[in-house]
């Protein structure tokens, strides 16, 4: 089957593994499908499949029908076998099981960040009817920064943003950080959808990131332009332990007007 979706969907995959940020089966992506969307697929839809548990409950999300990459599939694998790497799946009436309805057709089940790309789609779902994805990734320097900066929201967001001056219009709420959790269960599903309900962009310590967006190439450029940051910081931090220049707390205030975004003040401290 060729449509719109499969392709914007296998192109996030295959050009996140182009960028590195999807070792072996590292990395997964879910997309909540509007309506007309689902029709294209009803035809070859299945309905033989067993009911499972999600591990979580995302009421706001019953009924509804999102594409999401398999576990323990390769993102660089996408591109060449979609059915096999990919499932459309239906989240019941209770918000608590879901059932693969199309793709996987080889057997497996959705990636085990399910209970967290489904509980930040219901956060997100809510604070915009329109944010359709979640996009989940392993890009190295932001990962290395997590070993180096303190794990702090405003840390994180302050200097990843003096590394570009793009940064604070592209995420003017920031970054929120988890600190390492297991992987793959609920727990870190609530701390990383606490974190969507205001921002578009999660990192988790010595694992990855998880960004939204209300399409594919948002989402993508999102975690693209924080990873370039990151690299850009890793770099300066590789020369020397501290600035000679840099964007200054007041730069960031005079973005504001002309780019007509707000800027907490709690990110624009003086160090
Ligand atoms: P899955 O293969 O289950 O999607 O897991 C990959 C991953 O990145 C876990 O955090
Ligand atoms: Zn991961």
């Amino acid at each position: 089957m060729e449509n719109r979706l499969i392709r914007d969907f296998t192109k996030t995959c295959t050009d996140g593994w182009l960028q590195g940020w999807h070792e072996r089966n590292g990395g997964n992506l879910s997309y909540r499908m509007r309506p007309e969307e689902v029709e294209q697929f009803r035809a070859s839809f299945r309905n033989d499949e067993p009911w499972r548990e999600i591990g979580t409950e995302v009421p706001a999300l019953k009924n509804e029908y999102f594409m999401v990459t398999g576990s323990g599939k390769y993102m660089r694998n996408v591109s060449l076998d979609f059915e096999d790497s990919v499932a459309v799946i239906r989240v019941d009436e209770t918000g608590t099981k879901y059932q693969i309805v199309w793709g996987l057709v080889n057997g497996g089940k959705p990636t085990s960040e399910l209970p967290s790309h489904l509980m930040n789609l219901e956060v997100l779902k809510q604070r915009d009817p329109e944010m359709r994805i979640v996009y989940h990734a392993h890009p190295a320097n932001i990962v290395a920064l997590t070993f180096v900066l303190p794990l702090k929201d405003e840390v994180f967001t302050r200097e990843i943003w003096e590394m570009e001056t793009e940064c604070p219009v592209v995420f003017p709420q920031g970054i929120g950080v988890v600190e390492w959790m297991v992987p793959g269960g609920k727990e870190i599903g609530i701390k990383t959808s606490e974190i969507m309900k205001t921002k578009n962009v999660a990192v988790w310590a010595h694992h990855g990131m998880f960004v939204c967006g209300h399409d594919f190439d948002e989402a993508f450029g999102l975690m693209h332009t924080v990873e370039k940051a990151a690299e850009i910081l890793v770099k300066v931090l590789s020369m020397s332990p501290t600035k000679l220049n840099t964007i200054k707390p007041q730069d960031f205030r005079d973005l504001q007007e002309p780019f007509n975004i707000v800027l907490d003040e709690k990110y624009l401290y003086e160090k």
